[in-house]
């Protein structure tokens, strides 16, 4: 006979107050409704909130529109223009605007004191500010005076950085690999305990500081290990080795890992190179600036140009050619082109003289605006794209690109095409095999 054991979690539910509707204030707000707490999330835009209502998301992220859609139907996730609204009952308020890089390098805080400014008005006694936005140590002290100012109400703020990826944000949120939680007060700790409790991940309690550090390091050590690969596979190609052999090498290495190894034209997004550019000026600023992060930021900023001087030689000059980009957004399964490759290799093909035609499978809107006319062709799948093309230019791993019906691709292609795969989707031998000339990363 087997017993079934009912193992019953008591959660205190609380309302939530959430600043900044975009990926990681909407994906968190819809997070925590899900739970059963009661979530008002503001955002200034009308037009957004409105949209938000009816379920309408402003950006592509698998999972997302369901969950946001559910919540609000269920009356537990509301959206706001009003400050008011959003935070008078919130126990807990989360500050998750953008912190972009400055024109100086440095993170632009301006959002996060200002979202600050605007809320204190109406914060309820006891009330935790959480800021989720990525800032260097030091700004919960500038957040709690600016809240300080204009409220004699008693509250507390913590750090817990956000970790999710683009593309998997919705999974990351309900399954995250840690949960950083930067308080030094015991009752605030207790608090926010409870109401991480029903996501499954390990929790870290640290000092605030240490939880902003760690936010930064890890994005700075991905970027690492990015730049690093890259440089092994500049060596790879000039000896004639396979990068992709060097990494299975070097992965089974238990201290190494073989996951997070991207060979590719530059690490771009929304997070990377700002975060890179903010850890090595806030090393300066407190006097241990010895040049690493410069280092990391420089070679990733650095090395496009130095491929795309490869690929023309391959391709034997852009002038007059057709090349067709596969990907615009910065990495598979979103539509955010903030520092995308796509970005600079576009403007970069056009002005020496090649016409772009180019295919995403999601981020073709979002890059119009921004790109318009400079671009020849948006087509609706890849066949299209190539057609009549002397090059084709796979910039980002979207699964779609990784079966490509590889003979279609050749008859739709100039005769002598090349197949340029910055992603090492393919292997070398294949393409050869279906009459293109491969040219990849490091191999
Ligand atoms: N996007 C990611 O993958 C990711 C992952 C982890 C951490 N982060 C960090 O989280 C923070 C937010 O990133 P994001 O990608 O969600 O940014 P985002 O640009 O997508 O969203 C920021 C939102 O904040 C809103 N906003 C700005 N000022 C406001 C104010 N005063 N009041 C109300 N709303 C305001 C903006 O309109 C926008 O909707 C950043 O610090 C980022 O570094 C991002």
């Amino acid at each position: 006979m087997t017993t079934t054991k009912l193992v019953y979690v008591i959660i205190s539910l609380m309302t939530i107050g959430v600043v900044g509707v975009g990926f990681v204030g909407l994906v968190t707000a819809a997070v925590f409704s899900k739970f059963g707490n009661t979530v008002w999330a503001v955002n200034r835009d009308k037009q957004k909130s409105d949209d938000l209502k009816n379920g309408k998301i402003p950006f592509f992220e698998p999972g997302l529109e369901e969950l946001v859609k559910e919540s609000v139907e269920a009356g537990r996730l509301k959206f706001t223009t009003q400050y008011s609204d959003a935070i008078s009952d919130a126990d807990v308020v989360m500050i998750a605007v953008g912190t972009p890089s400055a024109p100086d390098g440095t993170a632009d805080l301006s959002a996060v004191f200002g979202a600050a400014k605007s809320l204190a008005p109406y914060i309820k006694t006891g009330a935790i500010v959480i800021v989720k936005s990525t800032v260097p140590p030091g700004t919960n002290d500038k957040v709690r005076e600016i809240i300080g100012t204009v409220t004699k109400k008693q509250f507390y703020t913590a750090s817990v950085p956000e970790f999710l990826r683009e593309g998997t944000a919705v999974d990351d949120t309900l399954h995250p690999d840690r949960i950083l939680i930067g308080s030094n007060e015991p009752a605030v700790i207790k608090k926010l305990l409870e109401l991480h409790r029903p996501l499954n991940g390990e929790t870290v309690i640290m000092r605030p500081e240490s939880a902003q550090l760690t936010k930064y390091s890890s994005n700075a050590y991905l970027a690492n290990r990015i730049v690093f690969i890259n440089q092994i596979s500049d060596l790879a190609e000039k000896t004639g080795a396979d990068v992709q052999e060097i990494i299975r090498g070097m992965g089974l290495d238990s201290r190494i890992g073989l996951h997070y190894w991207w060979p590719g034209l530059q690490y771009g997004g929304s997070c990377f190179p700002k975060d890179v550019k903010e850890l090595a000026a806030y090393a300066r600023r407190v006097g241990e600036g010895d040049g690493l992060f410069e280092k990391i930021d420089q070679l990733n900023e650095n090395r496009l140009l130095k491929l795309l001087t490869r690929f023309e030689k391959a391709v034997g000059g852009w002038n007059g050619k057709t090349v067709a980009v596969l990907g615009l957004s910065f990495k598979p399964n979103t539509d955010d082109m903030r520092e995308a490759p796509s970005m600079k290799v576009i403007p970069l093909l056009t002005a020496a003289g090649a016409a772009v035609y180019v295919y995403d499978p999601q981020a073709s809107g979002h890059a119009k605006k921004i790109l318009g006319d400079s671009v020849a062709k948006y087509a609706v799948n890849p066949y299209e794209a190539v057609k009549g093309a002397t090059a084709l230019m796979i910039l980002v791993e979207w699964d779609e690109f990784k079966s490509l019906d590889l003979p279609k691709i050749k008859k739709n292609m100039t005769p002598g095409a090349v197949f340029i795969d910055t992603r090492n989707l393919y292997d070398p031998q294949i393409i050869k095999e279906a009459g293109l000339k491969y040219v990849g990363i490091g191999r």
